[in-house]
């Protein structure tokens, strides 16, 4: 019987997966999940991130727990999703973000799963409204829709063309405006 030989898989075999072939899972961030979120945003964001207005924010309050994701294919960590408490003026909302995906596990749903399930859990836990800073072409597909300039002001400098809103309950923005800051009842 002839040996039976190694056949190399084709190269574009990995971009030929989908999400149906790999199976995602979507949990809740614990506190074991930290130095690989880390280690992700360090790879997608680079050092500049520090430097970021959303990451002024995050200074002062930790993001919850229950209500930021993270995406695993087996043991694998592909995906993260954050969510932390804020106001807007004195209205209580959740600034959403970062939001990263493995490069190579781009494109195939792992970053519209964590959104999905974020923005499900949040509206489910009685929250009102989630803001962002990010591009709209991408956000607008799960409801979020540009500040108006002006309505609402970062702790530092912004694009604030890229200042998104998602109204969890109509109208919930509609008499909003202010300062986005932490929101002191939750700081450390
Ligand atoms: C942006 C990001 C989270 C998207 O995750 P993903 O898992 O690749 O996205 P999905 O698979 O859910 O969606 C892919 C679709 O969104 C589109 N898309 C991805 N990024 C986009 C962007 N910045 N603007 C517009 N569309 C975008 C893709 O073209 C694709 O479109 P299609 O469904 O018509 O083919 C991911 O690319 C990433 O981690 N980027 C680097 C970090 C970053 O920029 N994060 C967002 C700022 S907080």
């Amino acid at each position: 019987m002839a040996p039976r030989r190694w056949t190399a898989p084709p190269s574009d075999a990995i971009s030929r997966l989908t999400m149906s072939d790999l199976s995602l899972t979507i949990l809740a961030e614990t506190s074991n999940d930290a130095h690989a979120i880390e280690r992700l945003h360090e790879r997608t964001f680079g050092p500049g991130r520090f430097v970021l207005s959303a990451y002024r924010l995050r200074e002062h309050v930790d993001h919850l727990l229950d209500l930021s994701f993270t995406a695993w294919i087996g043991t694998l960590l592909v995906g993260s999703v954050r969510q932390l408490p804020i106001c807007i003026g004195d209205t209580p909302a959740l600034l959403l973000g970062p939001l990263t995906v493995e490069p190579p596990f781009g494109g195939r749903g792992v970053g519209r799963a964590l959104l999905d399930r974020s923005l499900r859990d949040a509206k489910a836990k009685g929250h009102r409204l989630v803001i962002l800073v990010g591009d709209a072409p991408y956000y607008s597909r799960v409801g979020f829709k540009a500040v108006p300039k002006g309505r609402a002001i970062m702790p530092g400098p912004v694009d604030y063309s890229r200042l998104l809103v998602a109204e969890l309950v109509e109208g919930a923005f509609t008499d909003v405006s202010g300062d986005i800051r932490p929101d002191w009842s939750k700081a450390r």
